[in-house]
């Protein structure tokens, strides 16, 4: 049974709360962090949690976790997550993992130099339609992806930006791309693979009185051709998450608004093709209805822990979507198209997603 401890104790909380309910007997989840003690004193009495702290430093010294969880605002991250490694605990943080590649790197340097991995949270790739189609993907049998819809399209209004770290560069690291697009357009980066080759942007903010952008739309050409269509929006009334895959022999399609499961993918082909067994084939999801969670991310890390192993959304699983981010963000401002691994210490943009100093 690993000893698991939550840093942050804000709105997201709930979903880690169900993750080490789910885990049952390999988890004890046993002390809880919020800078407000009014805060983290009510979640443990509420929850049975048996210690709680106002500061991380002293909770990891004391109570001495394998697994922290970190669900504070992302400014927080690299300091935390830096505490925790040095402090011999593996990490599950939340998305966005950290502000720039600057700081990925230096949180790759500390889990090699302390043997601890850092997984960050991307539920989605773990719902049994997501493996499905990768596996289709993999195996070929769909034929060449020729065109992608990967919008976002979700509404936030002025009270959702009054959060006094929400709507600013430096604590928030990001508007639509970073916090709320970051969950579909890594799972299409996942589905296709390490192949995003160039990145065309524009980066507005239209109607919100915030620093970051409220919307972002970008082209990504792919090796061999593939051209995507990206959209983080948080301006759109009628929310959905839209992903569209066209590949050769089908359209595949997944719409839904904050989780997955089964129902919400299809697989279509065009009238004048034949091929209907296959596409029965194709509809036909293994590995059970699984809904892409928390609970299902961590059940995972907990088998690469047992097993001695990097966790599947850690080290360059999890740099990617931080450098398509960051490339995207490049290129909206300087309106120039930016290619993958271009993005080099000699960069401002490498330091900061605006490519501003702090
Ligand atoms: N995976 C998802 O689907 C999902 C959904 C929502 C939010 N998030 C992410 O979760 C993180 C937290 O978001 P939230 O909406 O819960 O924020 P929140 O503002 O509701 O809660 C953050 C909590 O962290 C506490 N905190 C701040 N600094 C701290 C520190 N140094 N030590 C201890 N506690 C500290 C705050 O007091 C607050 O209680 C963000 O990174 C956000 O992007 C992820």
């Amino acid at each position: 049974m690993y000893k698991v401890a939550f840093i942050g104790t804000g709105a997201i909380l709930s979903s880690h709360l169900d993750a080490v309910a789910q885990a049952g007997d390999r988890v004890e989840l046993v002390a809880a962090v919020d800078i407000v003690e009014e805060k983290v004193k009510a979640v443990c009495e509420k929850h049975g949690i048996p210690h709680w702290f106002t500061d991380s430093a002293e909770m990891l010294a004391t109570v001495k976790p394998d697994l922290v969880h970190i669900l504070t605002p992302p400014f927080t991250h690299l300091e935390i997550i830096v505490q925790c490694l040095e402090a011999g605990a593996h990490v599950y943080c939340e998305k966005p993992l950290c502000a720039s590649l600057h700081e990925f790197d230096q949180i790759s340097t500390k889990e090699a130099e302390t043997g601890r991995y850092c997984s960050t949270v991307f539920q989605w790739r773990f719902g049994s339609a997501g493996k499905h189609l990768k596996r289709l993907i993999e195996n070929g049998d769909l034929g060449r992806l020729l065109v992608v819809h990967c919008n976002t399209l979700w509404y936030r209004d002025e009270n959702y930006y009054a959060v006094p770290w929400r709507g600013n560069w430096a604590t928030e690291t990001g508007g639509p791309t970073m916090i709320l697009g970051i969950h579909l357009t890594d799972l299409m980066l996942w589905l296709l693979g390490d192949q995003w080759q160039e990145v065309y942007a524009m980066v507005e903010t239209l109607e919100r009185d915030i620093a970051v952008e409220d919307i972002a739309m970008a082209l990504v050409r792919f090796e061999g051709g593939t051209l995507a269509h990206v959209v983080n929006s948080a301006l759109s009334p009628r929310q959905e998450s839209y992903l569209r895959l066209d590949f050769q022999k089908a359209t595949v399609e997944c719409s839904t608004l904050y989780r997955y499961t089964n129902k919400h993918w299809t697989y279509s082909i065009a009238d004048q093709m034949t091929h209907t067994d296959e596409l029965e084939r194709w509809r036909q999801i293994e590995g059970g209805d699984v809904m892409g969670s928390h609970a299902a991310q961590l059940g995972e890390i907990l088998d690469s822990i047992d097993a001695g192993e990097r966790p599947f959304v850690s080290g360059d699983e999890a740099r990617r979507i931080i450098e398509f981010s960051t490339s995207l963000y490049k290129s909206g401002f300087t309106h120039q198209a930016v290619q993958r691994g271009s993005i080099t210490p000699d960069d401002p943009y490498y330091y900061a997603m605006n490519g501003q100093p702090k």
